[in-house]
């Protein structure tokens, strides 16, 4: 496997390869749910890129300077996976000096309630959007972990006529069920534990959600997760997974979602299903 550490450079493998390439972009601190992406990346296409980037525009400083780094590890895991090569530029590299890009989307951020994810989501589709001139994938490979940045993603995508196919693919839980993310390496054995809160607090709300509906479902939730006291709501719906909209009469689906902070460290979880009509 190469490491490539130059845009320039990537650009240039991107010329030759990207139309035949599965790219699986991550912040690093690979972990199970990016070798599941790797993997089917693999089975798809003759060459995969994985790029490795912890990108300033989508995080405070703090959380910024925070975030787990570890190349080596993730060479190792990324290589075993079967990638053929692995993207890891510097900030400096991808914003060059002056760098003002932005992407909008109206009427989906709209739907985000909060304007701290609207900035943080826009500093996504800004990276995502340069990734995808960089490595020029066929097909890109996101978990369901994160289904506002995957609706973000697919209609930036489709708005700005990337040719990219966007796969999406399940999230993947360790035993307990909370969903594996590079964050779960900041947490401590037992705030690890509290964390398996969220997917219990998502299962009763789907159950709810059916038998009750959706103020029933957001009332037992929160019930839920108050029960654990490292545990901090902040935030919480049931929405269309199309358009991240509440629910009406032409939803097919439901999307549970829960952004909860454990011990100060924000976790994030959702449940998908089919609602019966
Ligand atoms: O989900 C992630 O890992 C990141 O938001 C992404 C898509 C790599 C952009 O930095």
């Amino acid at each position: 496997m190469k490491i490539i550490r130059s845009v320039s450079a990537m650009k240039k493998w991107g010329e030759l390869n990207g139309g035949d390439c599965g790219f699986v972009p991550t912040l690093g601190a690979l972990h199970d749910g990016h070798v599941s992406l790797i993997r089917r990346a693999r089975k798809e296409n003759r060459k995969v890129a994985v790029s490795v980037f912890v990108n300033p525009l989508q995080f405070g400083r703090r959380q910024y300077l925070l975030y787990p780094r570890d190349i080596k590890g993730d060479a190792e895991i990324a290589l075993k996976a079967g990638a053929d090569v692995l993207f890891a530029p510097s900030a400096r590299d991808i914003y060059n000096p002056g760098f003002e890009g932005r992407i909008i989307l109206p009427q989906l951020f709209r739907t985000l309630q909060s304007q701290r994810l609207e900035w943080h989501f826009k500093g996504v589709l800004v990276v995502v959007m340069k990734l995808f001139q960089i490595v020029r994938p066929g097909r890109a490979y996101f978990g369901l972990k994160d289904p506002h940045q995957l609706a973000l993603i697919e209609k930036m995508a489709a708005d700005f006529d990337v040719p990219v196919v966007i796969r999406k693919c399940p999230t993947v839980r360790e035993r307990g069920g909370l969903a594996r993310s590079s964050r779960n390496a900041l947490l401590t054995a037992d705030e690890r534990r509290a964390a398996r809160v969220i997917y219990k607090a998502l299962m009763i709300g789907k159950n709810e959600l059916k038998k009750a509906g959706v103020a029933r479902a957001l009332a037992e939730m929160k019930k839920t997760i108050s029960s654990e006291k490292t545990a901090r709501i902040e935030h919480m719906e049931i929405v269309d997974p199309l358009t991240l909209s509440p629910l009406d009469g032409r939803s097919k689906e439901a999307l549970i979602f829960a952004a909860v902070s454990i011990g100060g460290k924000r976790l994030t979880d959702n449940v998908r299903f089919r609602l019966a009509r």
